[in-house]
């Protein structure tokens, strides 16, 4: 089944341990932490401080979103902070392949990212050494932008990618999923689907949760 993956960046971050818990009473079992340094998108958010204190109040499997530059300088930092899953933008890494072992070598699982406009061609060879990718379907920087349709096309084309190469990476997709349109992307392909201001800003985070994963258990992915 597709995982359901609140993103803490529309969470109440003077609450963070409440809020999570209570996406944890929902079902959730993976969390997703949204990483911005002001350059390589123009918001700022939390670094491997706020990461290591999430560690401690929960058991659930961290997935840390860098969306910064030199995303090489911290990967460690994160790692030790107790990230389970670390993944770096196509766009901001000058050497991906080394970026990508780097994440390995510190025991966390390594994604790539791609923005809106990158074309999943750019991860023909390089896939090989990813244990996910993540497909951006806003432009990454801020939570509660609208869903970008072609990137549906893009989950589309990662899974014959996926197939003919024989991986069993899973496709992670994060910006503009909410309850009307989740459906949509369980059946396209995606395996894991972050979503933030859809749980946080709704009058009932816990059963928010547990609604989108009844829609993700019962949708299922249609084979290309
Ligand atoms: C955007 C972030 C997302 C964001 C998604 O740059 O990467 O993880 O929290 O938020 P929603 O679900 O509100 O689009
Ligand atoms: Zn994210």
């Amino acid at each position: 089944m597709a995982e359901i993956i609140p993103s803490i960046l529309s969470a109440d971050f003077a609450r963070l341990g409440e809020e999570i818990a209570r996406a944890e009473r929902g079902g959730a079992t993976m969390l997703h932490l949204d990483v911005m340094d002001g350059h390589f998108v123009d918001n700022l958010t939390i670094g491997p401080p706020v990461v290591e204190s999430v560690r401690r109040c929960t058991k659930s499997h961290l997935d840390c979103h860098l969306m910064i530059e030199h995303p090489e300088r911290y990967v460690s930092a994160f790692a030790h902070a107790g990230a389970n899953s670390i993944s770096v933008h196509y766009e901001a890494c000058h050497q991906l392949d080394g970026v990508l072992h780097q994440i390995r070598s510190e025991g966390a699982m390594a994604g790539v990212v791609l923005n809106p406009a990158t074309p999943v061609s750019v991860l023909e060879d390089v896939v090989e050494v990813a244990d996910y990718v993540l497909l951006m379907s806003v432009n990454p920087g801020f939570g509660g932008q609208d869903f970008i349709p072609y990137v549906l096309d893009k989950v589309r084309r990662l899974q014959e990618m996926r197939r003919e190469k024989r991986l069993a990476l899973p496709i992670e997709i994060d910006g503009g999923v909410h309850l009307d349109n989740l459906a949509e992307v369980v059946r396209a392909g995606c395996d894991w689907i972050v979503t933030g201001s859809a749980i946080f800003h709704s009058e009932n985070a816990e059963s928010t949760v547990r609604q989108m994963r009844e829609i993700a258990a019962n949708a299922t992915a249609v084979q290309i």
